[in-house]
């Protein structure tokens, strides 16, 4: 194969390298394009751009193939758990029994939080989102934890280690302290000999006259949703942490702003948004097809359809959509919304409109119908993406801070005003601003 591709503009020639991933997928490389002509790619969403190299997770839309370091993600939900998929995620290769041992006790050691910080949750009015208080405790814990937290590279990076179990085992305890703090619940600590999910759930729903006891499917499952939401390569919350990695602030800032961009309807608030939308079709006693056709129409969107990247079937919903079925029958769930659920999915793929833009379940398809079961309130769904998501999070802060990668900083195309002299306030008169 050629392994250079040349550009024609205006009479000249360009000639730029090729560069191929592991598994066969190929780049132009443009980064001496505007240095050699003048000119910059445009590419609006970054749909055909690679921003950079990256060796954690594997996907191929077309193929609907999603894998971490290699290993599919059927293969890590059949035998895998989300602690052993983190230390995958992170480092690169399914641990040991010994790196094992010591990544679930850096996990378990860290479960608490400082004191100091329920002030800060006392600061937060009651109507906060909790995907706000999550954002904002993540970023404090460098104050807490300031030699973790130095935006100096190497010190940052000989810290590494105890900084990600620090995140991966807080994030669970800040996320579930939020939700205590917005339902007005006295905070619950969470306890040594239990495993991640199930200490989760007790920080969520124990009361201090009585402890909360999880089904197992319950805590299995939540598991499994924690483990199919590590990692999804350059989506908009990882890019965001990369971005800000990029200008070497420390992991905390950087997985905090992960959150914020986590938090919008078209990315981690699709769930939320799911079920809404499965519960205004209940209400509205509509069988799915008035929604289909105000979907064609693009008067609403299917929440829970469609990708960036999935052409295909997402492996992830795939799996949910099996468990989903389990976890409410194990929990004597029958829920409505799980039948116009499947409802939908049917219409949708049968449907001319959904079928030629390759729209199919993603993710958040079925999640939120396993989270509503178990027990987990709306506005707390997109915290539990949040949780599940932060080791891939940090795998990528990690590759930014070892690698040489330069500040990330895209050039525009400028639309605005030409340039224009400056008008005093009293020469601004009613017709101001002029055509
Ligand atoms: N329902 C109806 N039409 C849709 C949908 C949908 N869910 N998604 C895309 N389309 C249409 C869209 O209107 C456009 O049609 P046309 O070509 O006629 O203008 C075409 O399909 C292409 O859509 P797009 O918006 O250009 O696609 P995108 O790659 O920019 O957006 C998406 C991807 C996920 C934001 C979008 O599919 C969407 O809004 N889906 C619903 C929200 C959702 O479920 N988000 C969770 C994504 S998975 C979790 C995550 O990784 O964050």
């Amino acid at each position: 194969m050629e392994d250079t591709a040349t550009l024609r503009i205006a009479n000249e020639n360009y000639t730029f390298p090729i560069i191929e991933g592991s598994e066969g997928e190929k780049a132009i490389d443009t980064q001496k394009l505007r240095a050699q002509s003048g000119y910059i790619t445009f590419d609006e969403g970054y749909g055909n751009t690679g921003s950079c190299k990256s060796a954690i997770t594997f996907i191929d839309g077309e193929k609907g193939i999603l894998r971490y370091r290699g290993y599919p993600i059927e293969q890590l939900a059949e035998n895998s758990n989300f602690i052993e998929s983190s230390n995958l995620i992170i480092y690169g290769d399914l641990p040991n029994r010994e790196s094992m041992k010591t990544f679930s006790n850096r996990v378990l050691k860290n479960a608490s939080i400082d004191v100091g910080m329920n002030q800060i949750f006392q600061g937060f009015p009651q109507s906060s989102h909790p995907m706000a208080m999550l954002s904002a405790m993540l970023n404090s814990l460098g104050c807490y934890y300031p030699d973790l937290a130095t935006n100096d590279r190497a010190r940052d990076l000989e810290n590494f280690d105890e900084a990600a179990a620090t995140l991966i085992s807080k994030v669970r305890t800040l996320a579930a302290m939020s939700y205590r703090k917005k339902s007005g619940l006295p905070f619950v600590y969470p306890k040594q000999k239990m495993g991640y999910c199930q200490n989760f759930l007790h920080m969520m729903f124990s009361e201090p006259y009585n402890d909360y006891v999880p089904h197992d499917d319950v805590v299995k499952a939540l598991d499994l949703i924690f483990l199919l939401h590590a990692d999804h390569e350059q989506n908009c919350s990882t890019s965001t942490v990369r971005m800000v990695a990029s200008g070497g602030a420390n992991l905390f800032a950087s997985v905090s702003a992960g959150v914020c961009a986590l938090w919008g309807p078209l990315h981690g608030g699709a769930n939320m948004a799911v079920v809404n939308m499965l519960q205004r079709i209940h209400d509205d006693g509509d069988d799915g097809s008035e929604y289909i056709e105000a979907a064609r129409r693009g008067e609403a969107r299917l929440m829970g359809f469609g990708h960036r990247v999935y052409k295909n079937y997402d492996p992830r919903a795939r799996i949910l959509g099996e468990v989903c079925e389990k976890v409410l029958s194990a929990l004597g769930h029958n829920d409505p919304l799980l039948d116009i659920a499947r409802r939908l999915e049917e219409k949708a793929l049968n449907d001319d409109y959904f079928v030629q833009r390759k729209l199919y379940p993603n993710v958040d398809f079925y999640s939120g119908i396993i989270l509503k079961a178990i027990g987990i309130p709306l506005d707390m769904f997109t915290v539990i993406f949040a949780i599940g998501r932060m080791p891939g999070w940090i795998a990528n802060w990690k590759e930014i801070a070892e690698g040489d990668s330069r500040i990330h900083r895209p050039r525009q195309i400028y639309t605005g005003k030409n340039t224009r002299d400056y008008v005093m306030l009293k020469n601004r008169g009613p017709e101001w601003p002029q055509a």
